[in-house]
């Protein structure tokens, strides 16, 4: 029997007729830009007619816009920085290139071009557990969205049981976010090689949202899904958490097969938002730049290792004050939350209480903002974010857990208040 062709190698097939026209479409402005781009450089003759910008006003003020997959040199050093983060593990052994990164518009735009690709008119997997922005993105491509189990009760990773409901649901692409917002759950390399199996089992696209990937605490390398299946997974990154730059809105788009990223995704990033923020750009290049130095030499990352660093205080904190008022992790059972900046937390018996209860007293009591687990598809927890709470921030919250316990237990019904 043939094995089948895995569908990040056949993207005709896999594409939707409305992405496959944007990608098909003669674009003559971009086509001649890129033409007179080149010829200017050797024939200063040329006068460019063809730029849709203003220029040579005051130049000290310009911002001129950029390629729709991003500046170069950024798509060079974070083809390097992933090769040398992610590469080696799995069934990638050579780096990848420039072409196998598009920069887009925060990983927003990553994943909602990738919804656009793979979910169109498909049914997407999302994890029980979920970054709610997932069914938006879902919803505007058109797609339908079912929540998948990927861990058993005992907290083991389920491969056969996602494969089977991939096949009973017909899923197309199914999302994978490791570390986890909002259980902070990671993926180990067995796990991650387990998960590429049930891939090619089942030939589903993974969506993997890897935003968090270098934010784990538990000592074990990073995890990259397209490592391990390189023809099935895409993978997105982020400057806005690793590197500390949500405003800048850079993310990227990482994939073994360049065709996606240097051919499919320069058509959709063009149609959607032209080029991402090159100012942001520049600042993630010279971040990334400092990070290569220490790369290069076999070291960990300075600024990566400072940030992972002060988070993995900021949750060991977390979860020790939590845990006082009754308030365990939950998630992928039995395990602690070991990457992002989020963790899920019961609401504590003594509240009497549902999430929803819990965070809308909390908050109008002025004790801690969470978000109710309802949202994420995980009710009867609540999820708090560590990434702003400085140590005095994880005391105060201490003490106002003492205090919302203590004006609890003196009233009847703390939903009603
Ligand atoms: C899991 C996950 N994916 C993607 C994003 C979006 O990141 P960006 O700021 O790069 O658009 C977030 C932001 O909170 C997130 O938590």
């Amino acid at each position: 029997m043939s094995t089948p062709v895995p569908p990040l190698d056949d993207l005709h097939a896999l594409l939707p007729d409305t992405v496959r026209r944007v990608v098909e479409r003669e674009t003559p402005i971009p086509t001649i830009a890129e033409r007179a781009k080149a010829l200017a450089a050797a024939h200063p003759e040329l006068v460019r007619a063809d730029i849709g910008q203003i220029a040579g006003v005051d130049a000290s003020i310009e911002v001129l816009y950029g390629p729709p997959v991003g500046l170069e040199p950024l798509r060079a050093a974070l083809a390097e920085t992933w090769s040398r983060v992610f590469g080696g593990s799995g069934e990638i052994s050579s780096p990848i290139g420039a072409r196998n990164v598009t920069v887009c518009s925060g990983a927003a735009e990553g994943l909602s071009l990738l919804f656009r690709c793979f979910g169109s008119g498909r049914v997407v997997g999302l994890p029980r557990g979920h970054w709610e922005n997932y069914l938006n993105g879902v919803d505007l491509a058109g797609g339908r969205s079912v929540i998948v189990e990927f861990f058993d009760a005992r907290g083991a990773l389920d491969a056969e049981g996602l494969a089977r409901r991939i096949r009973e649901e017909k899923i197309a692409a199914l999302v994978a976010n490791f570390p986890c917002n909002p259980t902070g759950a990671v993926l180990d390399h067995e796990e991650a090689a387990r998960l590429a199996a049930v891939a090619r089992d089942t030939g589903v696209v993974i969506i993997a949202d890897e935003v968090y990937a270098r934010l784990r605490y538990d000592g074990v390398a990073p995890v990259s899904l397209v490592a391990h299946a390189p023809g099935h997974a895409v993978a997105i990154g982020s400057a806005s958490k690793e590197y500390l730059l949500p405003g800048a809105r850079v993310g990227y788009v990482v994939s073994a097969r360049a065709q996606l990223t240097d051919i499919v995704l320069r058509r959709l990033v063009r149609a959607n938002t032209a080029s991402p923020n090159v100012l942001g750009q520049q600042r993630l290049l010279d971040l990334l730049q400092r990070d290569l130095v220490d790369l290069r030499a076999g070291r960990d990352a300075a600024l990566l290792g400072r940030v992972r660093d002060e988070m993995r205080r900021r949750r060991d904190a977390l979860v020790t004050v939590l845990a006082r008022h009754g308030m365990e992790p939950v998630g992928r059972a039995h395990r602690k939350p070991e990457g992002t900046i989020f963790l899920m937390a019961s609401v504590p018996a003594w509240f009497r209480g549902s999430d929803e209860d819990f965070a809308k007293t909390a908050l109008e009591r002025c004790i801690v903002s969470v978000i109710p687990g309802a949202a994420f598809g995980l009710p009867g927890a609540v999820r708090l974010s560590y990434g702003t709470m400085t140590p005095p921030d994880c005391e105060r919250l201490d003490t106002n857990l003492t205090r919302l316990q203590a004006s609890i237990v003196t009233e009847p019904s703390p939903a009603a208040s």
